[in-house]
């Protein structure tokens, strides 16, 4: 048995020692050898032929991803927070109401981005961990009767996965435009953003594409174009206006790159690679790699006593929000990191100092989830909780040794 002062310099040389972490955040997300490599390379200019060609490939593979063929992606040097300003603000004016589907915070940035152009907005949610009853959004729908509404597929705050489909069809039918947040969705769950309805989706380069964070991500369909030229009034926004946007996009898709603002060419790169790699895993062998590594870890968190905010009915494939112990709070995530792993914190005001956020998403596989759920029994047991040492891992082998493509 050590002492406490042993336990405490054993921590130490341990967190000294370990140089590398395993980064296993929501977000941004561990990439691949081969995407970094694509970046080692000189800058190009942006209407050099190869960038020409890497911006339209990957143009072409954004509508496949998004499954948006009707609609045109732009790419812009920004985060999934730009994302969400250009897609929700070119639709709405001083005045127009925006119903928000909020599962977390997430929301709440829609919120900010409508009130702030003007309109009036009414927010629709459901209890901490739940997803919304799809009658409740009708009735907000017809009551309320909004211009936009907006659904965050996955929030990152609170792990709770929305079923687009039903909310987006809900929205579309009554002639009302939707705007979905995929920042933590497209990539690790089903998409298909033109036969649901959705107007706009967005996302950001850097969490289950596997790309640097550095890129924002918006796909613009026929009628949220016709909703930002047949404005009332003039649209206030300038780099985030999509008429700034489309014609470069298609520009490049057409042959002679034009010119905005001057692209971001070295995460354009790498971006192209991550999204030729994913586009070579079929969309739903994808998607079943991600719930059955999203099974994994959360079988592993369960055996472990431990439980997730989201409710079985709502569990996203890309990441797990965890409830701490009793009496334990963001020392655990300290804890993990001495043991060669990093994880989130809670940003969700109602789970700070209370919970823990893990990503598995992209390239993560599963020794990244081993490694993890090891991490945080060894936490557990250092700051005195009573874990099984290796519970969480049996767990999470049998599930992982079930394997998915026969799922
Ligand atoms: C669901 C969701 N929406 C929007 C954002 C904002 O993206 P960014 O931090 O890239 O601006 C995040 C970030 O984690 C997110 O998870």
């Amino acid at each position: 048995m050590l002492t406490e002062r042993e336990r405490i310099t054993d921590i130490q040389t341990a967190a000294a020692t370990i140089q590398r972490t395993l980064l296993m955040i929501p977000g941004p997300t561990a990439i691949a050898a081969e995407i970094l490599a694509a970046g080692a390379r000189p800058v190009l200019s942006h209407s050099d032929p190869l960038m020409r060609s890497f911006v339209a490939e990957s143009l072409g593979h954004l509508r496949s991803l998004f499954d948006a063929p009707a609609s045109q992606p732009i790419i812009t040097a920004g985060s999934g927070t730009l994302a969400m300003d250009i897609g929700l603000s070119n639709l709405i004016e001083p005045g127009d109401r925006v119903l928000i589907l909020a599962s977390g915070v997430f929301g709440g940035r829609f919120r900010t981005i409508a009130e702030k152009n003007g309109a009036e907005v009414r927010i629709e949610s459901a209890p901490l961990g739940e997803a919304i009853d799809p009658d409740q959004v009708r009735r907000a729908i017809e009551s309320f009767r909004p211009k936009v509404v907006t659904i965050t597929h996955v929030d990152t705050s609170t792990g709770v996965r929305l079923d687009v489909e039903p909310l987006a069809r809900l929205a579309s039918e009554r002639d009302t435009l939707v705007v979905v947040d995929g920042v933590c969705s497209i990539g690790g769950e089903y998409f298909h953003g033109d036969a649901w309805g959705v107007d706009v989706a967005l996302t950001a380069s850097q969490k289950a594409i596997g790309a640097p964070p550095g890129l924002a991500i918006v796909t613009v369909g026929e009628r949220a174009r016709a909703a930002r030229n047949n404005r009332r009034t003039e649209f206030p926004g300038y780099f985030t206006d999509f008429n700034n946007w489309l014609p470069v996009m298609e520009s490049y898709e057409g042959g002679a790159p034009g010119y905005f603002g001057t692209p971001a060419v070295t995460l354009l790169a790498m971006l192209h690679a991550a999204l030729a790699e994913l586009s070579a895993e079929p969309m739903p062998a994808r998607v079943a790699r991600h719930a059955w590594i999203a099974g994994a870890f959360k079988a592993g968190i369960a055996a472990l006593g431990l439980s997730n905010v989201a409710a079985a009915d709502a569990n996203a494939n890309t990441l797990t929000v965890v409830r701490n112990p009793d009496g334990v709070g963001d020392e655990l995530v300290d804890a993990v990191r001495v043991e060669g792993v990093t994880i989130a914190r809670a940003i969700h005001p109602e789970l700070r100092g209370r919970s823990f956020r893990v990503g598995h998403m992209g390239i993560c596989g599963p020794s990244e989830i081993l490694t993890t759920l090891a991490a945080i029994e060894r936490a557990l047991h250092r700051l005195g909780e009573p874990v099984e040492l290796g519970a969480g891992l049996a767990a999470a082998q049998t599930v992982l040794a079930r394997g998915y493509l026969s799922a």
